[in-house]
């Protein structure tokens, strides 16, 4: 069932876990994330950020992950992850996101307030949500940039929730996105500041290498959404990969499957850990 990422979020609040927002780019990959949704009974976030665009183009993998969404026996938000553009945000939510995000975390603190609001007034004509990004998350989604992490300031995190009402906050506190050089350092005194200041949910972006226990504490401590995107490519590349070495892979449509078994692995892998299993009926 394709539902709003607010509903998805708040629903999380309440019950203290984190919902898995999973990066996709084909096919094989949503019915992964789903079938380890449905079996878990889990809400669940689809997304792709628009720099993977070139790869897979909105046009196409978009009505795919509504499509999927809707079908889906379990709640499922379709988020457009690390909008760059206004065009593209549009694009997303004319196709049917309940959830964008625009990252403006490279501007000066006023410029990203202003053009966050801009966002949030387009999508409330589609009744979407809205995430948006303070401080700096180190990497960037598709590995082509080495952006410095810059931790939030919990001010400027409170000033940002008051002065946009954006409906999901992703900080940053030491996490970066790719798969990390050394074991990451959480600043969990910064997220405990956050969360105890800012009001709506906080996200967490770059999740891949992050250990269980610390996913385990952001999750209680404010983190309601958490971006896994390079340990599910990492996923399927591995399990077809085992599947070549096996000799079991005959034909192509082995290779699908195998593809399919890596992303249910790894989705299934990161929901137990978040604590999102058993929180809703499968339809
Ligand atoms: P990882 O690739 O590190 O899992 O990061 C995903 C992410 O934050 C997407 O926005």
């Amino acid at each position: 069932m394709l539902v709003n990422m607010r509903n998805l979020l708040s629903d999380a609040q309440k019950g203290n876990y984190a919902v898995g927002s999973f990066s996709v780019a084909n096919m094989e990959m949503v019915l992964g994330v789903l079938k380890a949704a449905q079996e878990l009974k889990a809400p669940v976030i689809l997304q792709i950020a628009e720099v993977r665009l070139k790869q897979s183009p909105l046009e196409v993998i978009g009505p795919l992950m509504v499509a999927a969404a809707k079908a889906a026996k379990t709640p499922v938000a379709v988020h457009f992850d690390h909008g760059k553009t206004i065009e593209k945000i549009s694009q997303a939510l004319e196709l049917g996101f309940t959830s964008v995000m625009f990252d403006g975390s490279h501007l000066p603190l006023e410029e990203n307030i202003a053009v966050t609001n801009e966002v949030i007034n387009i999508a409330s004509k589609y009744g979407a949500a809205v995430e948006a990004e303070i401080g700096c998350v180190g990497g960037s989604e598709d590995g082509s940039e080495d952006i410095a992490i810059n931790c939030t300031d919990p001010d400027d995190a409170v000033r940002f929730a008051r002065e946009t009402g954006v409906d999901a906050l992703a900080i940053a506190i030491g996490n970066a996105h790719g798969n990390y050089k050394s074991t990451p350092n959480l600043r969990f005194d910064i997220l405990e500041k956050c969360a105890k200041a800012v009001e709506p949910p906080l996200v967490l972006h770059g999740g891949t290498g992050i250990s269980p226990d610390d996913f385990v504490r952001c999750s209680k401590t404010g983190i309601k959404k958490i971006n896994i995107a390079t340990a599910t490519f990492d996923s399927v590349e591995k399990t077809v990969h085992g599947c070549y070495n096996e000799n079991s892979i005959k034909g192509y449509y082995d290779l699908q499957a195998a593809e399919v078994e890596g992303a249910y692995q790894n989705a299934k892998r990161h929901i137990l850990i978040f604590g999102s299993d058993n929180k809703t009926e499968v339809l």
